[in-house]
C-alpha cells in the first residue's frame, strides 16, 4: 500500500472510531430529569429528595429506575398498580443505600423518619 491509501484509510478508521463513541461519551442527550423532586410519602408527608446528587454519586440510574420508569409520577403509578409495594422503594432502595454506605464507613444518606419527610 503506498502512503496515500495508509493515511485514508487511518482517516477513516479514527472518523469510525470517534462515531462508535459518541453513545460511550454521552455526547447523545440524556434526559436527567429535574434537580430537585418531592416524592409522595403518603400519610408521613412528603420527601424531599436531591435527584442530581443521588445521579452524581450513585454509578447506575438503574439502582433506583430498575423499579420504576424515568417519567414524573412513575413511582406512584408503579405503587398504583401494585408493581411495587408501599414502601419497597423507601425499604429497598433509599434504605437499604443509606444503611450500607453507614455501615462501610462512608458518607450516608437519612435513615430515620423524620429526616426524609418533611
Ligand atoms: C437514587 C435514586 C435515583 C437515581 C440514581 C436516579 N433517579 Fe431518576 N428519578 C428518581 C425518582 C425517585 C424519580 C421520581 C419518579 C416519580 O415522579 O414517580 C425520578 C425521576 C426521573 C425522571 C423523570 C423526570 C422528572 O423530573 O420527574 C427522569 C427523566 C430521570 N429520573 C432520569 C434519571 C437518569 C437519566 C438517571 C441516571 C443518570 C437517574 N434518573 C438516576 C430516582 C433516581
Ligand atoms: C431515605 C428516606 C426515607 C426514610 C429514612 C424514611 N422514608 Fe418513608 N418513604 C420514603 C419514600 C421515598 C417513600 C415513597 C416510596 C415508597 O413508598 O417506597 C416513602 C413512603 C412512606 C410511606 C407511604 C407508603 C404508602 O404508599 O402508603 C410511609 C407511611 C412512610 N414512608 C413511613 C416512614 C417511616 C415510619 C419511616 C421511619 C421508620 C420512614 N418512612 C423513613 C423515604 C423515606
Ligand atoms: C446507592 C446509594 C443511594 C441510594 C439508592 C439512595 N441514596 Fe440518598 N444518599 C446517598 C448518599 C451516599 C448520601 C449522602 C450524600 C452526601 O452527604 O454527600 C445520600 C443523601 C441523601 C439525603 C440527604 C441529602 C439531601 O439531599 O438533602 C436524602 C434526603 C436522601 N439521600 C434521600 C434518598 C431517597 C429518598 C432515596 C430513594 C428514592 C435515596 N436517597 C436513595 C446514597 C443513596
Amino acid at each position: 500500500m503506498n502512503k496515500k491509501v495508509i493515511t485514508i484509510c487511518l482517516v477513516a478508521c479514527s472518523i469510525v472510531a470517534g462515531l462508535l463513541l459518541i453513545p460511550v461519551s454521552g455526547i447523545v442527550a440524556q434526559d436527567n430529569g429535574r434537580a430537585q423532586l418531592t416524592l409522595n410519602g403518603g400519610r408521613q408527608g412528603p420527601v424531599p429528595f436531591n435527584h442530581q446528587l443521588h445521579q452524581a454519586i450513585v454509578e447506575e440510574c438503574a439502582v433506583c429506575h430498575k423499579d420504576f420508569g424515568k417519567k414524573t409520577g412513575a413511582l406512584d403509578e408503579a405503587k398504583k398498580t401494585g408493581a411495587l409495594k408501599a414502601k419497597q422503594v423507601m425499604y429497598k432502595t433509599c434504605m437499604a443505600c443509606h444503611r450500607a454506605k453507614k455501615r462501610a464507613g462512608e458518607k450516608f444518606g437519612p435513615i430515620s423518619c423524620s429526616a426524609c419527610h418533611a
